[in-house]
């Protein structure tokens, strides 16, 4: 049994199509890395998972129950932290998570809350008022409201979005601890680096579909190669180098203010630039060229 399965899945809002004719399997076990630029898709997808959202048309399959008719058993067996935080904040820390495990109809409530507590190392914070954490603690609730029925399927919409880099590194290390307990994981992110590190395989998202999903080193090798090299110049001179580049079979994509040549180890007879900086080919090259979008 596959955790998700979603076959021919469309949904609109007016005229645009957030999903758009989108197919994606989760295996179990595995943490699934949905990567896209905003806009994507990614979110809407996840709410369509959760029932918040319905489908235009499409099949959707998640543990072994179909949606949205059996989302009720699914629901209960799958944890949700939303992109947008929604906690309660005229309550403590453990209240929320005790409203919650009390609405999933945990049976030992105060053992499950502690255990989430614990997880999202929030246990001396038990009794702190919502409104008095950090955006960091904030998000971790979130995370241990998601956890506190044990659930065997954990979605994660864009589980870092908007954080400092610590923290963002804090939340990682608590995610994978999660995947490692053999939970499977669907995480949204628009970060690179998020889905590089911690995803099993990546399923890149845009338009409402996806485009390419392998693990981040078959994705690297078969769309960016081996090596890139990133060429600084005046802007005619970048322009004349990309042409050339191109023209000899090669991909470029835009590096901020450089060139990013991609995969010059397949140039055949095309010189590299003279000064041009070579570096290993990387998931953001792979993003870039498929999504047409510069990395966040
Ligand atoms: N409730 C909504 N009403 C109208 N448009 C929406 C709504 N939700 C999403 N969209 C649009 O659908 C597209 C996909 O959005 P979303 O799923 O949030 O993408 P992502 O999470 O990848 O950034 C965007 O163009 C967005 O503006
Ligand atoms: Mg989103």
């Amino acid at each position: 049994m596959k955790a998700i399965r979603i076959n021919g899945l469309h949904k609109s809002f007016g005229p645009v199509k957030a999903v758009n004719g989108l197919d994606l399997e989760v295996p179990q076990g595995i943490c699934l890395g949905l990567l896209g630029p905003n806009g994507a898709g990614k979110s809407t997808t996840m709410r369509l998972l959760t029932g918040q959202a319905v489908a235009d048309s499409g099949e959707m399959e998640v543990l072994g129950y179909r949606l949205p008719e059996d989302g009720k058993q699914a629901r209960a067996r799958m944890g949700v932290v939303p992109q947008l935080d929604n906690l309660d904040i005229d309550v403590t820390v453990e209240q929320n998570l005790t409203i919650f495990a009390r609405l999933y109809r945990v049976e030992d409530v105060p053992g499950a809350v502690d255990r989430a507590l614990r997880l999202a190392r929030l246990s001396d914070r038990r009794d702190y008022a919502v409104e008095n954490l950090s955006g960091g603690m904030r998000r971790r609730l979130l995370l241990a409201r998601g956890l506190v029925h044990e659930p065997e399927l954990l979605l994660l919409d864009e589980p870092t979005v908007g954080l400092d880099p610590q923290i963002r590194t804090e939340l990682w290390t608590l995610i994978d601890a999660l995947r490692t307990s053999g939970t499977t994981i669907l995480m949204s992110t628009h970060y690179i680096e998020e889905a590089e590190r911690l995803a099993d395989e990546v399923a890149l998202m845009a338009g409402g579909r996806i485009i390419a999903r392998a693990s981040p080193a078959e994705l690297i090798a078969e769309h960016a190669g081996q090596v890139t090299a990133e060429v600084y110049a005046p802007p005619q001179r970048l322009l004349e180098i990309r042409r050339s580049a191109e023209a000899a079979g090669l991909s470029v994509r835009p590096a901020g203010p450089a060139v990013a040549i991609v995969g010059i180890e397949r140039a055949g007879s095309w010189d590299v630039p003279e000064g041009a900086i070579r570096r290993a080919s990387s998931l953001e090259d792979v993003f870039v060229l498929l999504t047409g979008e510069e990395a966040e």
